[in-house]
């Protein structure tokens, strides 16, 4: 059985999708750890709901972003995880993650990338004018958005509606994240 960890900023409708697919046998995993960096977030009461351990911070608490993250590192370590797995977490991560955890986190990102990084990527997209929307799956490094492209899906849209792209984008996401995790497990088996 893996051990993942799953980091989020807010809803954690992917991270309850990742832990649903644990639960039922369709990922051979367990989710060990959820890492968010707004206690208040949705996010955090899933993992309560779901009764998976929570680490739950205030990035304000921490003189630097290196304070938090040997934190989690620590707690990555002390529980085994192999593959971390950034699901809406709104953070760049830092060198003290990326030097202990690099190669081994991916994130999903609404977007096909390299286009429309960072924040707000579907508003960014709609703005443009695109018609051709998407999600990317890429391993972490120190770029924003920027590593190694594992997995894409593409989707047409012809409107201006962000929650419709959103809605549209997410139950992608929510397929595509367990999958893509599921093939990364079983090469390391
Ligand atoms: C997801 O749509 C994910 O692609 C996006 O945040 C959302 C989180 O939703 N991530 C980014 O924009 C990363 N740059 P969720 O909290 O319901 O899983």
């Amino acid at each position: 059985m893996h051990r993942i960890a799953v980091f989020a900023s807010g809803a954690g409708t992917n991270f309850e999708a990742i832990a649903q697919a644990c639960i039922s046998g369709q990922l051979d995993a367990t989710v060990a750890l959820l890492v968010c960096d707004k206690p208040a977030a949705e996010a955090v009461a899933r993992a309560e709901r779901l009764g998976i351990e929570c680490f739950a911070f205030n990035p304000k608490d921490y003189a630097t972003k290196s304070e938090y993250e040997q934190q989690i590192v620590a707690l990555l370590d002390s529980r085994g995880v192999e593959l971390v797995c950034l699901a809406g977490y709104m953070r760049i991560v830092g060198e003290k993650l990326l030097s202990a955890y690099g190669g081994r986190i991916i994130n999903i990102h609404p977007s096909l990338l390299p286009a429309f990084a960072g924040a707000r990527a579907v508003e960014q997209a709609i703005e443009y004018g695109v018609k051709v929307f998407g999600i990317t799956i890429h391993w972490v490094d120190q770029t924003l958005d920027g590593g190694k492209i594992i997995a894409q899906q593409a989707f047409n849209y012809e409107g201006d509606d962000a929650e419709e792209v959103h809605r549209i984008g997410q139950q992608i996401e929510h397929r595509m994240y367990v999958e893509t995790i599921k093939k990364i497990l079983q090469n390391k088996e």
